[in-house]
């Protein structure tokens, strides 16, 4: 089921959210219509939910989204799938945040030999995408009292 309201679940680095009246200009919407939607390159889904929030994706569409991130991907599946539990874990590891919490995780995270399961994985990268500058993708540790929230 689509959440009218879902909007990309964290920041990442080259999110659209910020182009999506210029790709489609308010009162002009989309110039075609379509019944299935495929996004190649999904990142943190920030053009995706934007069409779902103004709804011009919603149930009648077959959705296809794809990124060569596993990590990323896990992220979403926890989101789907557990949004209540994970919400709850989430929060645990926001309260317990420090420089060096942040580091430790990030170093199991990148070591491609981690025993992490798939939910360890996406929780790991939701946490790093957090906290980290402008969701880049090595994970550079931003000062926590300075950033909360965001999107896109
Ligand atoms: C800038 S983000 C996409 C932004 C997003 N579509 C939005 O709406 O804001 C680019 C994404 O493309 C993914 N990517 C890069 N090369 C890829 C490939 N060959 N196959 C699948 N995904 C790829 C990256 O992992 C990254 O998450």
């Amino acid at each position: 089921m689509i959440q009218p309201k879902a909007y990309a679940p964290f920041r990442y680095m080259g999110g659209k959210n910020m182009l999506f009246d210029y790709l489609v200009p308010p009162n002009e919407g989309l110039p075609f219509t379509f019944n299935k939607y495929y996004e190649p390159f999904l990142g943190s889904g920030a053009f995706f939910f934007k069409l779902v929030q103004n709804d011009m994706i919603n149930e009648r569409h077959r959705i296809y989204l794809n990124d060569i991130r596993s990590e990323l991907i896990e992220a979403f599946l926890l989101i789907k799938n557990y949004p209540k539990s994970i919400s709850r874990e989430m929060v645990k590891l926001w309260k317990t945040h420090c420089q060096k919490q942040f580091y430790k995780i990030r170093n199991i995270l990148h070591n491609q030999e981690n025993e992490l399961n798939d939910k360890q994985i996406g929780l790991a990268f939701m946490y790093l995408q957090r906290y980290s500058i402008m969701g880049l993708g090595n994970h550079t540790v931003v000062d926590s009292t300075r950033i909360r929230g965001g999107q896109g």
